[in-house]
């Protein structure tokens, strides 16, 4: 069956569409429309099962009380914990969610982007890939909100929150050094994002304060945990003079914890481990892994909260924001000298 239109309503009712608009957007007594012509309306509608159409609407209001969020991967614990608080607030503040995964694939990104555009989302939540400045920053210019998290874009003015990257891998780096350990490897993705540059930076000044040599192998991004477990183990095989490893990041962290268990190696005796991001597998693994824990209820909110203020602010001179917020590093039995 058609979908019913206001015109058509009308037409059959014998009413203006403007009456039958301003009933059905609550309007009908701010007009003083009588309340025979209101009954009428509601009754017909509530019979025909009429549902106003959203993206009409949004053509009108230039509003659809929707945002578009993106994140590498929806499945990945560390989006989807922050994912799922962001829901809950706009939801309360009457916006639904759009989400998906860039898969860190800039094409893909730009693919939704326009998605979003033709959906006509009134706000950007973006975990950006590499190579899409040029489509933020149009964004941007044609007057949309758009908050970036976990990394940013340093040629896109936005807001953006982000952790303290560097200091949590100097912090983490300097406890194994304080420990005793020497030989330290970091193990990460390849990735020119500020967020893993930074973390990269913080291990490598840790070290040099110590004089110490770095030991770095970048893995090809993926989400394929045996393209991940593979070249660790070959990396740990290879280098057995190694006495710690951090990891980069929670995905690379447990595949890392594959290998080590695949390769028999005891922790901390043969080798002491810390990996970015808490995550329950490394509470539960033996012994329990010292890991950086980032903040995920006051990455969510403060994402929302910038998104919100923009939303409900007409004015677009608000200068862009960012804000920096720290991490915790709990540490545990896996990087302490026994
Ligand atoms: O998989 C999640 C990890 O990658 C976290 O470290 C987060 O910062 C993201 O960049």
């Amino acid at each position: 069956m058609k979908k019913l239109s206001i015109a058509d309503i009308a037409k059959h009712l014998h009413v203006s569409k403007t009456t039958v608009s301003f009933i059905l957007n609550g309007r009908a007594q701010e007009k003083r429309i009588g309340r025979e012509v209101v009954e009428r309306v509601q009754k017909f509608v509530d019979e025909v099962g009429y549902k106003p159409n959203p993206l009409a609407k949004s053509l009108r209001t230039g509003k659809s009380n929707t945002i578009g969020l993106m994140v590498e991967d929806i499945s990945n614990p560390f989006f989807a914990s922050i994912a799922r608080l962001i829901e809950d607030r706009a939801y309360k503040n009457g916006y639904k969610i759009i989400y998906c995964s860039t898969d860190n694939d800039t094409a893909k990104t730009r693919d939704l982007i326009s998605m979003f555009r033709d959906r006509h989302v009134d706000g950007y939540i973006i975990a950006p890939p590499e190579g899409i400045e040029d489509d933020i920053s149009s964004l941007v210019k044609a007057g949309m909100p758009v908050v970036l998290f976990d990394r940013h874009l340093p040629n896109v003015s936005t807001d953006f929150i982000e952790i303290d990257n560097l200091f949590s891998t100097y912090n983490a780096t300097r406890h194994l050094i304080q420990q005793g350990y020497k030989k330290i490897a970091y193990i990460t993705f390849a990735n020119n994002q500020t967020h893993m540059l930074a973390r990269l930076e913080g291990y490598h000044r840790a070290l040099g304060e110590s004089g110490y040599e770095s030991f770095v192998k970048e893995i090809d991004f993926n989400q394929n945990d045996d393209l991940i477990t593979a070249p660790i183990a070959a990396f740990l095989k290879k280098n057995k003079n190694l006495d710690a490893v951090f990891f980069g990041t929670n995905h690379v962290g447990a595949c890392g914890l594959k290998a080590i268990t695949e390769l028999g190696i005891k922790v901390p005796t043969d080798l002491a481990v810390i990996s970015f991001d808490d995550y329950d597998v490394f509470k539960l693994f033996s012994p329990p892994i010292t890991a950086i824990a980032q903040p995920i209820e006051a990455i969510a909110d403060s994402v929302i909260t910038v998104l919100l203020n923009r939303l409900n602010t007409s004015s677009q001179h608000i200068s862009s924001q960012s804000i920096i917020l720290k991490t915790d590093l709990n540490i545990r039995r896996s990087s302490k000298t026994e």
